[in-house]
Formats: structure tokens, sequence, C-alpha cells
């Protein structure tokens, strides 16, 4: 792992059953049962059940699954709003499970905001002053609390309508001042429970576009609830697949397309045109078929190694580690009018290119340095991501 993914969340164990002695019904998921079981034998609610994940300072963690799977209960639970029935969730190393309500309170107020689906605007206040309504309940003074919401309002664009009421604004502006609200308190965690859901497409692309952009302003944590396999893919970090109260894959947008853990993920993507969310880095590969070789003043060698290992091709690696070209086996020289693709090239602008290499296309990255060959075989298998259907 990288140094600079600090974890923020630490889940581990996390459980949820709405009962009031949860015990039942943990020993009968401990034996194997699952949440449609415990429904029919006792008559319980499984919300979330053994959920263990680390969640990353300033990343976007999209916790996506069916209606029903436990999304909310899980983003209700990191900042407990629903109380736990097992496992425990650690900010920054402090266990949120063991606080009173009290500390509880400070930390959150401090830490994490929540923005809904639902706006929540209060109708007989201006948007300032439903943008200041988070600090209010937190007890901030008035001037303090007006500067903070007028600078959030300001982040989402909407300092002009400051002194407007809710039925005086559309949808997505409500959205925005929702937004708003959750900003003006600063946080460092950002909790979005289907927080665009209800937009209109475009309007949500816009959303999404505007939390991407304040993202990289700032880079806050945040959560992210969505059913909408299109919206987790463009915005996410890292992916959480919910299926039945449980997480059953964890992993980038590229990695989930890549190898879904099960017919409930792929299924889930099946929509998404991957060829605009990949990247040629996603794909390209240095297995065995690819045989790097070292820059020499004579081919010769090299021509010999490629006759070995059985391949076609190899890629030239120069003295100073950048990549120099392809050779070919069969003309002893160079493949000509061979680009390598960058590694943040999208696959659709490259469908031609590697449809029409001799060979599996080099990637390359900003410094010229080989990452490896994007080849058709990867390509297709990625794309088509056809297969047996659920149901
Ligand atoms: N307060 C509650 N009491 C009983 N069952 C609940 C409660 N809240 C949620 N559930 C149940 O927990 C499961 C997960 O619900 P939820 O977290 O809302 O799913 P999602 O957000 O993924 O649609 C569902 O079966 C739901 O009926
Ligand atoms: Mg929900």
């Amino acid at each position: 792992m990288e140094a600079r993914s600090t974890v923020r969340l630490e889940v581990r164990n996390l459980c949820k059953i709405f009962a009031d002695d949860p015990r039942p019904a943990l020993a009968l998921l401990k034996a194997g049962a699952d949440k449609a079981e415990v429904l029919r034998r006792l008559n319980v609610n499984v919300g979330v059940v053994d959920a263990s994940f680390d969640i990353r300072a300033g990343e976007i963690f999209v916790i996506m699954g069916l209606s029903g799977s436990g999304k909310s209960t899980m983003i209700r639970l990191l900042n407990r709003l629903i109380e736990p029935s097992g496992g425990d969730i650690r900010l920054d190393g402090r266990n949120l499970t063991a606080l009173s309500k009290g500390e509880l309170v400070e930390v959150l107020r401090r830490d994490m905001s929540m923005v809904f689906q639902s706006f929540a605007l209060l109708p007989n206040r201006n948007a300032l002053d439903n943008a200041a309504f988070g600090l209010e309940i937190a007890g901030v003074g008035k001037a303090e609390r007006r500067a903070a919401a007028l600078r959030a309002l300001d982040k989402v664009g909407l300092s002009a309508y400051a002194d407007r009421f809710p039925r005086e604004l559309s949808g997505g502006m409500q959205q925005r001042v929702g937004l708003a609200r959750a900003l003006a308190k600063n946080p460092t965690i950002m909790l979005m429970d289907e927080a665009f859901s209800a937009l209109d497409p475009l309007i949500r692309a816009d959303m999404q576009d505007e939390l991407l952009r304040l993202q990289r302003e700032q880079a806050r944590t945040i959560v992210f609830i969505s059913h909408d396999a299109e919206e987790a893919m463009r915005i996410a970090d890292r992916i959480a697949v919910m299926e039945d109260g449980r997480i059953v894959q964890i992993g980038t947008p590229a990695e989930i397309i890549r190898s879904p853990a099960d017919e409930y993920v792929r299924a889930f993507f099946r929509g998404v045109d991957a060829s605009r969310l990949l990247r040629a880095r996603d794909l390209a590969r240095c297995d065995d078929r690819v045989v790097l070789l070292d820059e020499e003043a004579d081919p010769a060698p090299a021509l010999r190694r490629l006759a070995e290992r059985g391949v076609g091709y190899g890629y030239i690696r120069g003295h100073d580690g950048r990549f120099l070209g392809v050779l070919s086996r069969e003309s002893g020289t160079l493949v000509s009018g061979l680009e390598p693709a960058r590694g943040d090239d999208s696959l659709h602008g490259l469908l031609r290119r590697v449809a029409s290499a001799p060979c599996p296309l080099p990637v390359v990255d900003g410094d010229g340095r080989f990452l490896g060959a994007l080849s058709r075989a990867a390509l297709l298998e990625t794309l088509d991501r056809g297969g047996p259907r659920h149901g």
C-alpha cells in the first residue's frame, strides 16, 4: 500500500440486527443462515452482517447494492445514528463504539456531516439559513454560522441565491443547498446517502462533477451510497458492493469491472460502458507472454531470447529506463509506426489501435516508462462482460 493512504475509518465485524435481542439472529447467521432465513425463522430483519473494511483519508468510498441490501444501515452505523449489534468502528484510531453519547456528539460534530437524498430543507428559511442549520444545531453563534454558510453556498455556486427560499429553487439547487449545509461544518468526513438519486440525470451529472471539483480543492473522506453503477464508477476511488447485509466485494472500479466477485456484482455493472471508464493502465499486463529486453547494440541475443520464450515480439527498455520500441522476432527490427499508449488513455480511444497493432500495444507512464502491454484478448475479455443473466 502507498504511504499516503492513511486509514481514517476502520470497521471490524460490524453487525446490525433489528431486534431487542440480536443473539438468536447472530447465532443463526454464524451457523450459515442468510438474511432471508433469519427473517423466515425468527421474523427478524438483518441490516448489516459482519462487515470489515477500511476507509482511507481523502478517498470517495462508494457503497453499492440493491434496495434493502443494508447500505443506509451501514452509513448510519458509521456515525452511530444506529447503534451496532456487534463489532466496532474506529475513527483515526479511536473506538467510536466505546464512546459515550456526549463524547460521540463532540467527535461527530467536529468531523462528520451527512447529506441525505431528500434535501431536508426547511421551507420557511432561505438558502443561507438552511445552509447554516447544521451549525445552528451545533450551537455555533449567528455571525459565525452565517459566514460559514455563505462560504459554503459560494463553494456550490449559490452565493447569489442566499436569500431565496427553497420553493424558489430548482431541485438541483436545493440539493446544492443540502450539500452547502454539510460543507458549512467544514467536515473532514462526509456521509452521503443516495444524495444525488432524486435528481434528473443531467443535474445529477452536474452534481457529480461538483463533488469531484470540491474534492480536488480539498480532499475530504467521503462515504457515498449509490445504487447506480454509472455514478459509482464515475466518482469512486473504491467501491464496496453489498448483498443481503454483507459486503461481497471491495475494489477500485477497474478491479471490480475486471474481476467481479460473483454473478450479483457482474450483473450490477453489466450495462456500464467499461471502455470509457477504464484506462490503458488498468489492463496493461506484464505477464510471462510480455518479454522485456534491455537495449543492446546487437539484437541477436534479444532475438534468441524471443525464440526461447516462443513469442513473436519483445519490449525494449533503454539504458535510461524509458521504453524504446517493440522488437519483431520475424523481421529482426523494431516495429515501425507503433506509438505506445499512455497509461491514462481511455480504452475507448485505443480500441482501433489495439485492433490494428501487430502485437499487444505497449503502454507507458508519463515519464515514458513501460507499464505493460495491452492485448486484444484482455480488451475483449473486459469489454464483453456478457454471460448468463441473473434470474
Ligand atoms: N428501523 C428498522 N427496523 C427494522 N428493519 C429495518 C430498519 N431499517 C432498515 N431495516 C431493514 O434492514 C435492511 C436494510 O435496509 P437499508 O439499510 O435501508 O437498505 P438500503 O439502504 O440498502 O436500501 C432491510 O431489510 C430493511 O427492511
Ligand atoms: Mg437506503
